[in-house]
């Protein structure tokens, strides 16, 4: 089984040790309910580094008090068995308590950002404006900041994120380049369900009704590809197959772009490097999928 670490000090004395023996360290941060998505980024940091570390911390700061989404419920023992299992296997699984801990409200208990006497931020501008960042003005934010601590934290020379949160992926690629940090950051494919579904910890808040109207998002992802491959050029056109192929099943679109796999612009017309994302809701339920298209 992997060491538990849940003190910031102890963690960052265990990686430089590793350093220190010249072992490159892989890094997979996570907020719980492992599920086959988070393993394969797993895989990836085994296949590229000598030893790896996951963290799993749920951060209070990318949620905002309106986003409805009080944090998962987690399940430490479950995920701990499921890293241990692993044939690849884990070195390190770090578990801070709260991460915005300061000492300074005497108090260790609270696990919120409000009232810890943090206030400094990380936000790569434009990339986080469009897409998630239009329905959750804090998440990024949150997001940013928290990977850079983890990074201080953690040390890592490799850091693995999926594609699944393709914003997030870009914005933290960006991040690292923009502020020096010495890591390099890897994007894994998305994993799905056998049925499409993307793996997503917030599929099991879905009833078996809206479980069946999900798989309307993977499903309008591959009916707009099939049409850019039948010649349709205008996104417009696309966007509104896939709208309408989620709507039919009873699902509410939140966004549904076709952005520059980079920058993360929007595109009108189906050109290079393009990825189509949607956000769309099931009941109370909001899930994220999309999907590269590289047209020439
Ligand atoms: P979490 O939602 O737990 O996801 C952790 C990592 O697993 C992310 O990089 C995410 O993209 C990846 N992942 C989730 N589902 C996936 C799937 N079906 N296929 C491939 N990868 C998948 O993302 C976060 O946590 C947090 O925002 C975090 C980065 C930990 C910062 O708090």
């Amino acid at each position: 089984t992997p060491k538990v670490i849940s003190d910031k000090n102890q963690m960052r004395n265990w990686s430089r040790s590793m350093r220190a023996q010249g072992k490159l360290i892989g890094f997979v941060p996570t907020m719980g309910l492992l599920h086959m998505g988070h393993l394969s980024l797993v895989s990836k940091a085994r296949s590229l580094c000598h030893v790896v570390a996951v963290s799993i911390y749920v951060n209070p700061a990318q949620y905002a008090p309106s986003d409805n989404i009080s944090p998962y419920p987690s399940d430490f023992h479950a995920d701990l068995r499921k890293l241990a299992a692993l044939p690849s296997g884990v070195d390190v699984v770090f578990h801070p308590r709260n991460l915005y801990d300061y000492g300074e409200d005497g108090g260790d208990v609270a696990v919120d950002v409000d009232g810890s006497g943090h206030e400094s931020w990380v936000r790569v501008e434009k990339l986080q404006a469009g897409l998630c960042g239009k329905s959750r003005p804090v998440f990024f934010r949150g997001v940013a900041t928290v990977v850079t601590k983890l990074f201080n934290i953690v040390e890592p020379d490799v850091a693995v994120f999926g594609k699944k949160d393709y914003q997030q992926w870009r914005i933290i690629q960006r991040m690292v380049r923009d502020l020096d940090f010495s890591i390099k950051v890897i994007g894994v494919e998305i994993v799905r369900e056998s049925d499409g579904l993307a793996m997503s910890s917030r599929n099991m808040n879905l009833s078996p009704e809206e479980r069946e109207k999900a798989l309307s998002v993977s499903k309008s992802l591959l009916k707009a590809k099939s049409a850019a491959e039948d010649g349709k050029v205008h996104c417009e056109e696309l966007k509104n197959v896939a709208i309408q192929c989620i709507t039919d099943a009873g699902g509410r679109v939140d966004y549904a772009e076709f952005v520059d796999q980079n920058n993360l612009g929007i595109v009108e017309q189906m050109k290079g490097p393009v990825v189509f994302c949607i956000a769309a809701w099931f009941g109370k339920v909001r899930l994220i999928d999309n999907m590269e298209i590289n047209f020439s």
